[in-house]
């Protein structure tokens, strides 16, 4: 069945939808997105992903297409006209369409274009049940990971290596220390203290992230946010990684070594149900 998608103001069948070839995004990859999770028809953290992409349009100097609310409308719009019950909104601001030049465009209206993903049993994935294996790569991408451009074609590569290394998902690292995974924030547990990257300029400050740790604070859980190496998260109890898609995901093997016996932690776990549970509660 043909999805509604948003594209400028106008919801339209998916085929109809279309954006200009002169479009920045497309030309530039000059475009940030957000993508935000739905459970039971609702939104997940929907203000805390509103403010991070104010944030990444400010970083660049990109204009704010919609009002929040009218962001807000539309996410409701779209999860309504396409039924979802679990599944994702994306969402993809560029500078707009404009001829060909290096300079940013001036005027150029922004575009903006949202999408659905149903996803039935999201939050039941097996792959939560089992735990995911990730192989350490070099992080190669460009300094500023704060702002959650469209560049995805290194994380992209990342998942193809770790496919081919008959892993799930790649961690990257910079000298010696793990920056993120390609799509997550990245987690180890050791002694009963969770340890993940402090924010800086090197990493997407995870909206996922933000709500785990303020949850694991308040159950009284011991977090570190610093810097760890690979060989320090293979000698973890446990690992997990974050993002608005996979929640909380346990981690059971990096680069072919396994952590612990094999099985999800009982820290990953725990914190999985309590994101789960709170993020319902708080769903809009
Ligand atoms: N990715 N780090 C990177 C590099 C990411 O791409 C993401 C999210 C995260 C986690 O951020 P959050 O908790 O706000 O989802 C960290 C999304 C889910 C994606 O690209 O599909």
């Amino acid at each position: 069945m043909s999805r509604t998608v948003y594209v400028n103001g106008e919801y339209l069948p998916e085929e109809e939808a279309t954006v200009s070839v002169f479009d920045r995004g497309f030309l530039f990859a000059d475009g940030v997105y957000e993508v935000t999770s739905v459970l039971g028809g609702k939104l997940i953290d929907f203000a805390g992903h509103a403010a991070r992409l104010k944030r990444s349009l400010g970083e660049l100097e990109m204009a704010a297409p919609v009002d929040d609310d009218t962001l807000l409308d539309i996410h409701r719009e779209l999860v309504a006209r396409n039924d979802i019950e679990d599944g994702l909104v994306y969402l993809q601001v560029t500078r707009g369409a404009a001829d060909r030049d290096f300079a940013f465009p001036e005027g150029a209206a922004p575009t903006l274009v949202m999408f659905t993903q149903s996803k039935p049993g999201l939050a039941e994935s097996p792959a939560a049940a089992n735990g995911i294996k990730v192989i350490s790569i070099p992080d190669i991408r460009w300094g500023r990971r704060d702002i959650k451009t469209v560049q995805l074609l290194y994380p992209s590569m990342g998942k193809m290596m770790a496919k081919k290394a008959g892993a799930d998902d790649a961690w990257m690292t910079e000298d010696g220390h793990v920056t993120e995974g390609t799509s997550n924030n990245a987690y180890i547990v050791k002694g009963g203290k969770i340890i993940t990257r402090h924010l800086s300029n090197d990493i997407l400050h995870g909206i996922t992230r933000a709500a785990v740790l303020r949850f694991a604070r308040e159950a009284q859980m011991e977090v570190e946010e610093r810097a760890f190496t690979v060989e320090e998260a293979k000698a973890a109890d446990e690992a997990f990684v974050t993002s608005a898609s996979a929640f909380v995901m346990p981690v059971v093997e990096i680069d072919g070594v396994t952590l612990g016996d094999g099985a999800p932690g009982p820290v990953a776990r725990r914190l999985r149900e309590i994101y789960l549970d709170e993020s319902r509660k708080a769903a809009v």
